[in-house]
């Protein structure tokens, strides 16, 4: 694997540690999000896909049961260990790959879907990734990128919301906007055929800093963030409390974007 840069070590670090909290009770394991996205990819002859980032495998072990020949990468190999082990425990035939999601080591036109879910936020080159996906598909082929995100136009509550997830895991890295990720897909050679926020509730802030192993200083940070947060932000991400519980809104987006 190529040498590692600073952002990429501390998302190997950070999820060679935490692997154990991405497999079968996380949110992640409910994949209709994915289900409802590739409704929107136009037919293709070949099922050849890519799940770049693919974590405890949950999207691409999906594409898998559906019949897809499934290459699974990721750059933490305890991520992918765990992705094998549930892969063998379902009976499913897949590759595993290690290599950043920022340069591929797949020859030109070779897939004919590449996914990436919940992880595009962590990447040190969210551009480069782009740019290596409309490299790998073939023409005809698709992007589907499922990620956190905020609107267009809303920078104080990008502001927040990156502040909060920079604390809660160091690993993060920036989310991006639709019409951002438009535009790197359009560079690129990738039309956005689909672009959609779709809003996610985030049901209990506790369990969502246990999944990171946050630290109590970071967890006392983020709470004054969402104490003082400002009356847009706080109507924006509807910040509120259930049963004790803090909740918010966030936006999850969907793109499927085709090479021409
Ligand atoms: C939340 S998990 C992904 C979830 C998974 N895609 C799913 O559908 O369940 C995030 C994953 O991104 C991986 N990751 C983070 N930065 C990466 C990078 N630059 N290149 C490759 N993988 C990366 C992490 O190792 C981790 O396994």
């Amino acid at each position: 694997m190529s040498q590692l840069d600073s952002i990429q070590k501390r998302a190997q670090e950070q999820f060679d540690r935490q692997s154990a909290n991405y497999g079968k009770g996380h949110i992640l394991a409910d994949v209709d999000d994915v289900k409802a996205a590739l409704a929107l990819v136009p037919p293709s002859t070949g099922r050849k896909a890519l799940d770049v980032a693919t974590g405890a495998g949950h999207t691409g072990l999906y594409l898998a049961a559906q019949g897809w020949q499934v290459t699974l990468a990721d750059l933490s190999p305890a991520m992918l260990e765990r992705a094998r082990a549930t892969a063998k425990e379902r009976g499913l035939s897949v590759e595993t790959r290690q290599h950043p999601a920022e340069t591929f080591p797949y020859g030109d036109a070779t897939f004919d879907l590449v996914t990436c879910r919940v992880a595009a936020h962590h990447f040190s080159s969210p551009e480069k990734f782009v740019r290596e996906t409309a490299r790998v598909l073939r023409p005809g082929g698709a992007l589907v990128l499922i990620d956190g995100s905020v609107e267009d136009g809303q920078p104080e509550a990008e502001e927040w919301l990156h502040q909060v997830e920079k604390l809660r895991d160091p690993s993060h890295a920036r989310l991006l906007t639709p019409g951002a990720w438009t535009r790197l897909c359009e560079v690129a050679g990738l039309r956005a055929a689909h672009c959609e926020l779709h809003p996610f509730k985030q049901p209990d802030l506790n369990w969502y800093f246990e999944t990171a192993a946050t630290s109590s200083e970071n967890r006392a940070r983020v709470l004054e963030l969402v104490r003082t947060a400002s009356p847009a932000v706080r109507a924006l991400m509807r910040i509120g409390e259930e049963d004790g519980k803090i909740v918010w809104w966030w936006q999850r987006l969907t793109l499927v974007a085709v090479k021409g």
